[in-house]
């Protein structure tokens, strides 16, 4: 199968981006052909400092090559290095509506309180689309936040193929069951984010094993004391149940049975240990690839595999829209 998905690189790479997403990213390798693509030109939706958006790109790229991408498999580049990105998301843009998109509940909550937003902000599920369409992709592996944007892809996919003929190829999503939505550390009711204000509030790829157990001791519980799955009456302790699961591999109803009658302190030290002990193999293989000549090549080479699948896409679109006179393009 052809798998696409992408990550934007705004920084704090955390444990919810990893057990939803990245985690599939790899396990996808064996048997499919694979495009990762670091969205820098998403990130721009919010203002960016140009400096720390390259680094951040960067920083994207290493960790993707240090969960275990490799580029000999999977190609893996930035999104603005591959022009068709860009032109596609415009020609999608005359496809889909205002209505459809002022829907879009991440539109909502990133505009909530301003008077006005950037453009970019309200158009960013169509680049997003754009990015899918481009590759003829199949499968889309992502946490849940990204459904409904999967669902507005799948929508203008079959909208032009109705008007047009077969156009693109119609994606899935692919979420995974214990790691789709990781919930914040300090307030469970709230996804885990990069943004949120309290660095406890989630587990970066990058930290050290102090600030993970400090982060998992500190995280909001009940007072029942039992380790126990019910996310609607103890949606902490479900939480960590999920986090455990995801990098244990065991399955929730054996950790229950494992902290039967155990405090949850018990249970938050191991899995602090679970969590440090799954993250230190990442965060030693990124220190040796950051700087490194071999992931400025993987990138490099990258973008061309991805320019040559786009640019073949971006021909038949164009010749179904009727678009440009045969110069070429992508
Ligand atoms: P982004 O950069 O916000 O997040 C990257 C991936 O991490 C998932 N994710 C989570 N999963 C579980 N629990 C959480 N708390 C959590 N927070 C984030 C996201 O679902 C995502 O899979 N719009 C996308 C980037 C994008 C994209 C694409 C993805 C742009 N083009 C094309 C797939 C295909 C985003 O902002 O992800």
């Amino acid at each position: 199968m052809r798998v696409f998905s992408g990550v934007q690189p705004t920084g704090n790479i955390h444990i919810g981006n990893y057990l939803g997403a990245l985690r599939q990213f790899v396990d996808l390798q064996e048997g499919n052909e694979c495009i990762y693509c670091i969205v820098d030109m998403h990130a721009i939706t919010t203002p960016k400092d140009p400096a720390q958006l390259r680094s951040d790109t960067l920083d994207v790229a290493a960790l993707y090559l240090a969960i275990g991408l490799d580029p000999a498999r999977s190609i893996v580049f930035a999104q603005s290095d591959v022009p068709g990105h860009a032109e596609l998301a415009w020609t999608l843009m005359c496809c889909a509506y205002t209505g459809e998109l002022s829907r879009m509940t991440q539109f909502k909550e990133k505009s909530r309180g301003h008077e006005s937003a950037p453009a970019g902000l309200f158009t960013y599920p169509i680049l997003m689309a754009a990015d899918i369409l481009l590759y003829d992709s199949e499968l889309v592996p992502v946490g849940s936040d990204q459904k409904q944007h999967i669902e507005l892809c799948r929508d203008i996919a079959i909208r032009v193929n109705n008007r047009l003929g077969d156009v693109f190829v119609v994606p899935e999503g692919r979420f995974l069951k214990e790691g789709a939505r990781i919930m914040s550390l300090d307030d469970p009711a709230a996804k885990m984010s990069k943004s949120a204000e309290n660095p406890l509030s989630r587990i970066s790829l990058l930290d050290d094993e102090a600030k993970i157990r400090k982060s998992i001791m500190r995280a909001t519980t009940d007072s029942e004391g039992s380790v126990r799955f019910d996310p609607e009456n103890k949606p902490g302790i479900s939480n960590l149940l999920n986090i455990y699961s995801a990098f244990s591999c065991l399955p929730v109803p054996e950790i229950e049975k494992k902290y039967e009658g155990a405090g949850y302190g018990a249970f938050k030290s191991e899995l602090a240990s679970v969590a440090a002990g799954a993250l230190a193999p990442i965060k030693e293989r990124y220190t040796e690839i950051r700087h490194s000549a071999r992931l400025a090549a993987a990138l490099r080479e990258g973008a061309e595999r991805a320019r040559a699948i786009s640019g073949r896409t971006m021909a038949r679109v164009k010749e179904s829209f009727g678009l440009g006179l045969g110069a070429g393009g992508g």
